[in-house]
């Protein structure tokens, strides 16, 4: 994989969501790093709570959050709202699930970039 982030990274992005602040955007949506990059200088490692401290409005955050990470990531302030990718993959009923404290459904990698039905609109919900 090519170089990603270099020692400017993390300050073209400061000012970039500084200066976003100038605008009335519905929100700022941020992703937490796909990998660990605690050891790499030139990334951030908690995304939300860096750039909550420099951006004023509403913020989303995502990526490998569940019920429990989620909860603790807005109880701290980093962010106002969190999304789901996989876990609403294969939870359609995953609001539920998460209100009742229901178990959920694991996703099949394997069928996350294939066409047709087959892990997109198969997975069960709580009553089926
Ligand atoms: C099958 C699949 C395809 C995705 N495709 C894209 C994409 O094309 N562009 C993108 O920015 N994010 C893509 N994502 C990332 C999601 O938009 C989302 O940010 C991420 O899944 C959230 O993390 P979570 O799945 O851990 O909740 C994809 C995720 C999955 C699972």
């Amino acid at each position: 994989m090519g170089i990603l982030v270099d020692d400017e990274t993390i300050e073209l992005y400061n000012y970039i969501v500084t200066r976003l602040n100038e605008y009335d955007l519905a929100y700022l949506h941020l992703i937490e790093p796909f990998t660990d990059v605690s050891d790499n200088s030139y990334a951030i490692q908690e995304v939300a709570k860096h750039f909550r401290k420099i951006y004023n409005g509403t913020i989303i955050i995502n990526r490998g959050f569940n019920k429990k990470t989620a909860t603790k990531v807005l109880q701290d302030g980093y962010a106002d709202l969190v999304s789901f990718g996989t876990p609403f993959i294969a939870n359609p009923d995953l609001v539920e699930r998460f209100k009742s404290d229901a178990p959920l459904n694991q996703p099949d990698q394997a069928t996350f970039y294939t066409p047709g039905e087959k892990g997109y609109t198969d997975y069960p919900t709580l009553n089926n």
